[in-house]
C-alpha cells in the first residue's frame, strides 16, 4: 500500500535503543522504514506477517490498527501493551519505536575461526620486483612496453594489462620513482605496489546470516586479520527463499541486495586493513564462497530460478570477475574468484568445507555437515563423495519458535534440568530473553529425558512443569520473574514440532546418503560438524534427540567455519584451487525430495 501523494509530508520514525531516525512517506510499513534507516530488524519471513520475528513496541505515536496476522501472533495483553509486527504496522504520524533485543539483527555472535590444516603454498598471484629506468627524450617507450621489457629480462613473456590497472599505472610508477613490486596473475599485471610491499588477499564466506572475512598475506600465507559481520540482506528476509522472493517482487531487488552486501564487505575490508595496518590497494585477489543463492546475489546473477523446481543454479563452474565490476574496493586490477557450486542448494561454501576438512581425500568413512537454514551433508566413503541438501529451515536460528531468537546477548544457549532445577547459560550472562539454536536442542533433549515429552513430541500433561497454555499446553522453562523482558519463556507442542521437522530433515539426509553408499551408520569413523551453529551445539543433545546417529562421542568433531578456511586455502594455493574443481566433478549429488525412501525415512526421523 502506498498512500503518498507528491506533496505528502514525510513522517519521522525514531528507532530506540539504536538511536536511528527515518524520514518516510506515508504508507510504508515500520519494517520498510527500518530498512531505509539501516536498522537491522529481524524479518525472517521477509515481511509476510507469519514469523513474528519483527516484533516491536510502539513507544509513542499512532499506527494503523492490528492486522489479522498480528492478532494471531500476539496475546490480547501484548496488543494492549502496544506490541506490533513492524512488517504490518503503518505509521499514521511521527512514531517512536522500541526494538526488543531479540528483534535486532545485530549484534549477534559470529563464528569466524576454524580448524586449519597445512596446504601447499603456491598462490596464483605472484610478486615480481622491478627497478625500471625512467623514460627520457632518448627512451620514449610507453610505460607498458617498459614493464614488458623488464619482465622479459626476468623470463616473463607476453604479459597482459587490463584497463582498471592502466587507469592507475602511469601515476603510480612515477609516485614510486620507477621502483615497484608488480602483482602478476596468470600472465596479467594486476597491481603495481611499492617495492617490497605486501601482496594481500581477501577470503570471504558469505553466509545467509553471517559474513566472515580474512586478510591473508599472499607472500607468506599468514592470516593477518579476521572479522565477522551480519549479512545486511537479513533486513530483506532471513532465509534464502525470502530473499529470492524479494528479488521477484522488486524490480531492482537483485541490485539492492547486491549493493547492501558489497557495502558491508567494503566496510569489513576497511576494518581488516585497520587491524593489519594495511592499505586497500595492496589487496590483489579475493576468493569468495557462499551458498548458491548468496554466491549469485554477490555476483549480481539471477536467483529467481533457484526458487522454482528443479532449482538449478545460473552458474555452477568457478569463475573470476573484476572487483571493480561489483564495486568491491580493492586494488584497481584485483580479481574476485568464486568457487564452483554443486547444485541449487549445495553451493561453493560446501565445496570449500569439503576442501578444508580434507574429507575428499580421506580413506576413512566420514560424514561432514554444515547446519543452517539449509543443511548440506557430504559422506566420504570408499573413494566416493555423496552430497545432499536438506531443508532444515530456520528453527535453529530461533525462527518459528515462539520464544526462539538468534545467538545474541540474552539468548539461552545451554540448558540442563536436574530434578526441579533448571540451569541456564545465556550469551553474555544477560538475563534470558529467548532461546537460540543450541539452547533449543538442549531443551528438547532435557524435556525428553525428564519425561515432559514423549517420543512423538507430545507434552506430558502430568509433568509438573507442563501447564495449560493459550492455545497449546506449554513447558515452562523460565518464569517471567527471571527473564530479561518480564515474560515467561516456554516451549509448546508447535515449537517441538518445528524442531522435529528440522532435525528430521537432517537425519533423513544422513540416512539416505548412508543407504546410497550401502553402509550402516556405525561404520562412520568421523563425523565433522562445521559452521557457526554447529560450533556451539551440545553434540550429546543432538544425538539424544536423534538428529545425529548414535556414535561414540569422540567420533564427532566441531571444526568451526570450515567454509571460510577453505576460501583461505584457495587464496594461497593454486593446487587447492584445482582440488575444489575436482571435488565438484567427483561429488555425486543426491536429490532427496525425489528419493523413493524419503517419506518413510523422514517419518521415522521425526521421533525424538
Ligand atoms: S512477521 Fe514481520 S517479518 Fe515476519
Amino acid at each position: 500500500m502506498n498512500l503518498s501523494t507528491p506533496d505528502s509530508p514525510s513522517l519521522q520514525i525514531d528507532f530506540e535503543p539504536v538511536g536511528r531516525r527515518a524520514e518516510v512517506q506515508p504508507g510504508v510499513t515500520l519494517l520498510e522504514a527500518a530498512q531505509q534507516a539501516g536498522v537491522g530488524l529481524v524479518s525472517l519471513c521477509g515481511g509476510e506477517g507469519w514469523c513474528g520475528s519483527c516484533r516491536v513496541r510502539i513507544a509513542s505515536g499512532d499506527v494503523s490498527p492490528p492486522t489479522s496476522a498480528e492478532h494471531s501472533v500476539f496475546s490480547g495483553a501484548e496488543l494492549v501493551e502496544d506490541y506490533r509486527l513492524a512488517c504490518q504496522a503503518i505509521p499514521l504520524g511521527d512514531v517512536k519505536i522500541d526494538i526488543p533485543s531479540e528483534s535486532l539483527s545485530t549484534p549477534q555472535r559470529l563464528q569466524i575461526e576454524g580448524h586449519e590444516i597445512p596446504v601447499k603454498f603456491d598462490p596464483l598471484v605472484q610478486p615480481v620486483d622491478l627497478q625500471l629506468t625512467p623514460p627520457t627524450l632518448h627512451d620514449l617507450r610507453s610505460d607498458t612496453v617498459r614493464i614488458r621489457d623488464a619482465l622479459a629480462e626476468q623470463g616473463y613473456d607476453a604479459v597482459r594489462f587490463g584497463l582498471p590497472l592502466l587507469g592507475d599505472l602511469a601515476g603510480r610508477l612515477r609516485t614510486l620513482d620507477w621502483s615497484t613490486r608488480l602483482a602478476l596473475r596468470d600472465g596479467e599485471v594486476i597491481a603495481a605496489l611499492p617495492a617490497g610491499g605486501r601482496l594481500l588477499g581477501l577470503a570471504v564466506d558469505i553466509g545467509t546470516t553471517k559474513l566472515a572475512a580474512y586478510l591473508v598475506d599472499l607472500t607468506t600465507g599468514a592470516t593477518l586479520a579476521m572479522t565477522g559481520a551480519m549479512n545486511p540482506q537479513i533486513a530483506y528476509g532471513e532465509d534464502v527463499v525470502s530473499r529470492i522472493a524479494y528479488t521477484r517482487e522488486h524490480l531492482d531487488g537483485r541490485r539492492v541486495l547486491q549493493a547492501r552486501l558489497v557495502e558491508t564487505l567494503n566496510e569489513m575490508v576497511g576494518e581488516l586493513c585497520t587491524q593489519a595496518a594495511a592499505k586497500r590497494d595492496s589487496l590483489v585477489e579475493a576468493v569468495v564462497v557462499g551458498n548458491t543463492a548468496m554466491h549469485h546475489l554477490f555476483a549480481g546473477l539471477p536467483v529467481e530460478q533457484l526458487g522454482l523446481s528443479p532449482y538449478v543454479p545460473a552458474v555452477s563452474e568457478a569463475f573470476a570477475l573484476r572487483a571493480g565490476e561489483i564495486e568491491l574496493v580493492l586494488a584497481p586490477g584485483a580479481y574476485v574468484y568464486l568457487l564452483p557450486n554443486i547444485a541449487g542448494y549445495v553451493g561453493a561454501d560446501h565445496v570449500a568445507m569439503v576442501l578444508a576438512t580434507d574429507i575428499w581425500q580421506s580413506d576413512r568413512t566420514v560424514i561432514a555437515v554444515d547446519i543452517g537454514t539449509n543443511t548440506e551433508i557430504t559422506l566420504a566413503t570408499n573413494g566416493r563423495l555423496l552430497s545432499c541438501s536438506c531443508a532444515s529451515g530456520p528453527a535453529f536460528e530461533g525462527a518459528h519458535i515462539r520464544h526462539g531468537m538468534r545467538a545474541a546477548a540474552g539468548a539461552i544457549e545451554r540448558v540442563q534440568i536436574t530434578g526441579d532445577e533448571v540451569h541456564l547459560f545465556t550469551i553474555d550472562n544477560r538475563p534470558p530473553v529467548g532461546i537460540c539454536g543450541s539452547g533449543i536442542l538442549d531443551v528438547v533433549a532435557e524435556m525428553r529425558s525428564i519425561g515432559a515429552l514423549n517420543e512423538r513430541g507430545a507434552l506430558q500433561a502430568d509433568h509438573p512443569r507442563v501447564r495449560p497454555g493459550q492455545p497449546l499446553a506449554e513447558f515452562l522453562l523460565v518464569p517471567a520473574s527471571a527473564t530479561g523482558h518480564g515474560r515467561d519463556i516456554t516451549m509448546n507442542r508447535k515449537d517441538i514440532n518445528e524442531i522435529q521437522l528440522a532435525k528430521g530433515a537432517i537425519r533423513t539426509g544422513i540416512e539416505i546418503l548412508l543407504a546410497t553408499a550401502g553402509i550402516p551408520a556405525g561404520q562412520v569413523e568421523s563425523f565433522v560438524i562445521a559452521g557457526a551453529f554447529g560450533t556451539y551445539i551440545h553434540v550429546g543433545s543432538a544425538v539424544q534427540i536423534g538428529m545425529f546417529p548414535n556414535l561414540p562421542i569422540q567420533r564427532f568433531h566441531q571444526v568451526g567455519n570450515a567454509a571460510g578456511i577453505g576460501a583461505k586455502q584457495v587464496l594461497i594455493s593454486a593446487e587447492r584451487r584445482q582440488a575444489a574443481i575436482e571435488i565438484v566433478e567427483r561429488i555425486e549429488y543426491i536429490e532427496l525430495t525425489t528419493h523413493p525412501d524419503f517419506q518413510e525415512l523422514f517419518l521415522q526421523a521425526l521421533y525424538l
